[in-house]
């Protein structure tokens, strides 16, 4: 927080601005998803029964995000964070140099890895599907590729909240609560 705007806050004044940036929607998908990412992982090698229908519905929700993408509002579409790699590795390189301009939505390291998230999701998903088809029931190396994308995902997601860490820390904002109560300051 600025010189300023800690004198405003002394004085009993507003605190700065904020503006919605998630939708319910968004916020609602993020934090099922995380939960049930986390009972889908945790049910894998034994209660069957949870496991699917964890999975199932992770698999929907992955399907109603991207259609989101396209039709919801101006933060949550693609369009709106999906950057050229070029870009993506610029703004990782300014990251790193603790020089990288604050974004509103979603930044372009950011996208690229909710782009990568959602493919490797709908990868695990098919692939546990196809463990319930005849054609792979009880073959083993499939159920070793479902594992794999599974453990892909998972490293994925460390990396993820490590960057929401790191971007809330260089820009002094938390990014946690705007996932939660949807506002970002505003400037
Ligand atoms: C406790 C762990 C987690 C935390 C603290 C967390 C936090 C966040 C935050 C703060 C954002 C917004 C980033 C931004 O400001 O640009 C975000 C976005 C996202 N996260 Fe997570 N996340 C967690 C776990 C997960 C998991 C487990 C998954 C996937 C299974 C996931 C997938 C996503 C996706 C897809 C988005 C994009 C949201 C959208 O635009 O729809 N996150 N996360
Ligand atoms: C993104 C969601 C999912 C995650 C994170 C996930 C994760 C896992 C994990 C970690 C295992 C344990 C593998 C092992 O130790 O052998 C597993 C097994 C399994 N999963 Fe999933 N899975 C998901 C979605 C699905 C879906 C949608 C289905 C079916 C429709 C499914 C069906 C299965 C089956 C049948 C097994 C047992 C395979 C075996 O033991 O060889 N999974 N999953």
């Amino acid at each position: 927080m600025s010189a300023f705007n800690e004198t405003i806050e002394s004085r009993g004044e507003k605190p700065p601005t904020t503006v919605n940036v998630w939708d319910p929607f968004v916020r609602v998908f993020h934090w099922s998803l995380a939960a049930l990412f986390l009972v889908a992982f945790l049910t894998g090698d034994d209660i069957e029964q949870v496991h699917i229908a964890a999975g199932y519905t992770i698999a929907g929700l992955v399907g109603l995000r991207v259609i989101w993408g396209f039709i919801g509002p101006a933060h949550a579409r693609f369009s709106n964070f999906v950057r050229s790699p070029r870009d993506v590795l610029v703004y990782l390189r300014d990251i790193a140099l603790f020089r990288a301009p604050r974004h509103l939505g979603h930044n372009p390291a950011g996208g690229a890895m909710i782009v990568a998230l959602i493919i490797m999701l709908i990868g695990t998903s098919a692939t546990g599907y196809m463990l319930t088809t005849d054609a792979f029931w009880g073959a083993k190396w499939a159920g070793e590729v479902h594992e794999v994308f599974a453990n892909l995902t998972v490293a994925l997601i460390v990396i993820h909240v490590l960057g929401v860490l790191l971007a809330s820390f260089e820009h002094r904002e938390n990014l946690v609560k705007a996932m939660i109560t949807g506002r970002k300051r505003s400037a």
